[in-house]
């Protein structure tokens, strides 16, 4: 190789870095937080990134409708294992409300055996589906409550994003039945232990 093109190939190089990190510079620069302390990540589209380790914020609670209970199909199956993230579940333990950047995650499983050493019951099976509610008042202005909603599937692989659904589909069912601002504490016992009472 001459001199010279080993020069044009360096330089062709260099190019190709400095592009490829310019990239990822813009990427970055455009996935944003629905506030300083919330986990709820979106791209540029408005779409909600998947959660990570949502397994390790607070657990509060898990309702269960299991499918031989509701004609062999449950709506939503079967068990339903909820997480609040830790900034949302300190400012409700402290006010009995819940924070812009609220994040709540449904995690679903199935029903896998009917019967342990404990007797006869409902164990969980596999993870079979995953949905979340993030409330942010500056990007869902006019979803009512600033809660929007977001189904990454209810099978693997699971969408590694998520639009917010339609508010007729999620909110309505949420804002007229839910206890607490959208969210169904009734079913949640650690979110009714940790609320100050009035
Ligand atoms: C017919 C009423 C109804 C509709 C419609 C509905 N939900 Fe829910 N949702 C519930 C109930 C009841 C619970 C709590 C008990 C449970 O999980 O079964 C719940 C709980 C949740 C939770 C846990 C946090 C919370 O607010 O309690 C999330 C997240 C959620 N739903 C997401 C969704 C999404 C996404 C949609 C739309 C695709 C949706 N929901 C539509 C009734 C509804």
């Amino acid at each position: 190789m001459k001199q010279s093109d080993s020069k044009r190939h360096k330089t062709q190089y260099l190019r190709k870095v400095a592009s490829f990190a310019f990239v990822g510079y813009v990427a970055l620069n455009t996935l944003a937080y629905a506030a300083d302390s919330s986990p709820a990540l979106f791209n540029v589209n408005n779409e909600l990134l998947q959660p990570k380790d949502y397994r390790e914020w607070v657990y509060v609670g898990t309702p269960v409708t299991p499918n031989d209970m509701n004609d062999g199909k449950a709506i939503v199956p079967e068990f339903h294992n909820i997480y609040i993230n830790p900034e949302g579940f300190a400012h409700w333990k402290k006010t009995g409300e819940f924070p812009d950047g609220t994040m709540v995650v449904k995690e679903l499983l199935s029903v896998g055996a009917k019967k342990a050493l404990t007797g006869n019951g409902y164990f969980m099976g596999e993870f079979t589906g995953l949905e979340a509610a993030v409330k942010d008042s500056k990007r869902f202005p006019d979803e009512p409550g600033n809660w929007a909603y977001f189904m990454f599937g209810m099978e693997y692989p699971l969408a590694r994003k998520a639009a917010p659904k339609p508010t007729a589909e999620c909110n309505s069912c949420h804002e007229a039945n839910a206890k607490d601002d959208w969210v169904f504490t009734q079913y949640y016992p650690v979110l009714q232990a940790a609320k100050p009472k009035e």
